[in-house]
């Protein structure tokens, strides 16, 4: 690689007898005309619960352990308060689907508050806001009740609230209240539920699905929490891939995400043991997914389970029968109108119309966990079936190996790509080399480890340009290249399973960290053309990479570049009829930039750039991203 770019060179030189100044450095002259169409939905978000970023991250809920769901019985997140003894309880379940609940025994002779707390997912985030509180009780009790939330701590009081609460032995009681709360300094709270220890002395009292939320995203019940999805919203992305990723797939066939397991109400939500070692309350189900894609505008891609679990068996053969027909089912549950059976359904969980559903994907990497050589097999059957009954869908394999020969016509094709810096620049040109009569997808991307295979904790900047060099890649091939998304996408920082990710928050107040990957799929998916335009240079692609576009009311041309190289490069670039812009650098010239929980060390700046003598003459430290938005 050169390392002395002749862009360095700075010089005078006299022509025609006047002095003039000249700036050498990569000429880039770009086509105000031709190019491809660029994928209107490029650039999206892949979701699933891992880390705890749907339980304890993005969605609202704030109690851990809330309805006592999964293979463990445990008290995860609870404490007595007071004389209290807890136990999870088997004999008084709330319902078919949520079969224990907490029960609170209160010693003979006892007086004053007895309770509980619960800690939240590694703490509670307390912001001057309105709580939603709900609860059900079961016992005798004819007294007060107060919910607090108190620094763990501190001891602080942010929130009490005392109601009056009539309960019986005989069924559970459902309760529900409001209250605000002041501002904590930290995340590090407890909820707590208190109660008169006299009026139940010598007996006990049930609890069970405990739910506590602050405001919502567009205000809704059992939304998501608000910060976490504006931080999203600032990614401009187009799409939302869910539930997974291997959070689909199962440790086992029957430990698959079940799609009819997390749609009603919540007693009708009986949990499950998450792909990724804990408990998935399924708050966030199938509903909720589609609602979060129409609150914030994105295309829903469902990924469907199609006979392979991480640790098998793999269903194969007519064994496959009734998981297609289950996806068939999931399908009409999802699109199919108020006659059918489960459009019926649908509505009465209280969403009469069809979700916008345009894209299936078949599995999850169906070319690992020894699911390569029956994928041709299972695909075709979820396939047929599918594309039958619905020939309106996008079916997307969840693999580009492995497929069927030949392959249906107007399937896409998911590739994901997690990788050492290096390869990931190698792949630059991967996608100008594809056969292109099938659209790719890359809906999971990360540059996770240096070259000599040491992981990277946080994305630092020498990785978000790699992975910039790579999105310049799919940029210029996005007339086939149809989704990209980078992955993980949340990670709440107390439970780490896997680095580097996009968003890493906790429960403190502003620990949502836009990471330096952050920026760059920030960068690339605000500033988005329609047409892919060409691009003559006197230099090859390496160190700096580029891509141009024009947006799709013509009114401004975007040049995305990446420096991936430890010295400083300029470059002029000539765009005919376009004169002044924006330039926004992303860059503080070290590769080890980054941003994590501790510390912000680097965010893009933008600055006015006008044109000089018909070129644009812009600077990219080592180790840039940056964008030139021209008109
Ligand atoms: O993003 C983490 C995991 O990586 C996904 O669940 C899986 O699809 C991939 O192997």
């Amino acid at each position: 690689m050169a390392l002395i770019s002749k862009s360095l060179v700075c010089c005078l030189f006299l022509m025609f007898g006047q002095l003039v100044s000249s700036v050498t450095g990569l000429e880039l002259s770009v086509s105000t005309s031709g190019g491809n169409e660029s994928s209107s939905i490029l650039y999206g978000l892949m979701f699933e619960d891992y880390q705890h970023s749907g339980d304890g991250g993005i969605h609202g809920q704030l109690l851990q352990n809330n309805g006592f769901q999964g293979p463990n019985i445990t008290l995860v997140a609870y404490d007595a308060i007071g004389d209290a003894t807890l136990a999870v309880d088997t004999e008084n379940p709330l319902s078919t689907a949520i079969t224990r609940s907490l029960k609170v025994s209160v010693p003979e002779g006892a007086s004053g508050e007895v309770g509980f707390s619960n800690a939240g997912y590694w703490g509670i985030p307390v912001n001057e806001d309105e709580y939603w509180n709900s609860f059900y009780i079961k016992g005798d009790y004819n007294g007060p009740i107060t919910l607090r939330l108190v620094g763990a701590a501190s001891g602080t009081v942010y929130a009490s609230n005392t109601i009056n609460v009539v309960s019986n032995s005989s069924e559970f009681s459902y309760i529900e209240t409001k209250y605000t709360a002041n501002q904590a300094p930290d995340g590090n709270n407890l909820w707590t539920l208190s109660f008169n220890a006299s009026s139940v002395a010598g007996s006990e009292l049930y609890f069970d699905l405990f739910q506590l939320f602050h405001s919502t995203f567009n205000n809704r019940t059992n939304g998501l929490k608000p910060g976490i999805v504006d931080v999203l919203t600032g990614l401009n992305p187009s799409f939302l891939r869910f539930p997974g990723g291997n959070n689909l797939e199962g440790w086992t066939p029957d430990s698959r995400w079940k799609w009819n397991e997390t749609i009603g109400p919540l007693t009708d939500r009986p949990g499950r043991n998450g792909s990724w070692g804990y408990t998935n309350t399924d708050a966030l189900g199938l509903n909720e997914y589609f609602l979060w894609a129409h609150d914030m505008n994105l295309v829903p891609l469902l990924g469907v389970w199609d006979g392979l679990s991480l640790n098998g068996p793999i269903i194969t053969g007519d064994a496959l029968d009734p998981y297609v027909d289950d996806v068939l089912n999931e399908i009409e549950y999802i699109i199919g109108d108020t006659s059918t059976t489960y459009g019926a359904l649908r509505a009465s969980h209280g969403f009469p119309d069809p979700w916008p559903l345009t894209h299936v994907e078949i599995g999850n990497e169906d070319h690992l966990h020894n699911g390569g050589p029956t994928y041709a097999e299972r695909f075709t059957a979820f396939y047929n079936a599918i594309n039958s009954a619905y020939p309106q869908l996008t079916i997307i394999t969840s693999t580009p190996l492995y497929l069927p020969d030949p392959k249906p016509a107007g399937i896409w094709l998911d590739w994901h790509l997690y990788s050492t810096m290096g390869y990931m620049v190698e792949q630059f040109n991967k996608f100008d080399n594809v056969d292109r009569a099938f659209p790719w997808v890359v809906t999971e991307y990360a540059c996770t480890k240096w070259n000599n295979g040491t992981n990277v904790p946080y994305p630092i900047m020498q990785s978000s340009v790699a992975e910039a060099v790579f999105m310049i890649g799919i940029e210029r091939n996005s007339d086939i290249v149809k989704m990209a998304a980078y992955a993980p996408l949340l990670q709440l920082e107390n439970y780490t399973q896997w680095t580097p990710n996009l968003i890493p928050f906790n429960q403190n107040p502003n620990s949502i960290i836009k990471t330096t990957s952050y920026y760059v799929q920030q960068l690339f998916s605000t500033n988005r053309g329609a047409t892919i335009l060409p691009v003559t240079s006197d230099e090859g692609f390496n160190p700096v990479y580029y891509v141009a576009s024009l947006s799709s009311d013509n009114s401004t041309y975007y040049v995305k570049l990446a420096n991936y190289n430890g010295t400083a490069q300029d470059v002029n670039i000539t765009i005919d009829g376009a004169s002044s812009g924006k330039f926004t650098l992303l860059s503080n010239g070290s590769p080890l930039a980054t941003n994590d929980l501790t510390e912000t060390q680097i965010t893009p700046q933008t600055s006015s750039v006008e044109a000089t003598d018909g070129k644009f003459q812009v600077h990219l430290p080592a180790w840039t991203v940056a964008l030139l938005a021209a008109s």
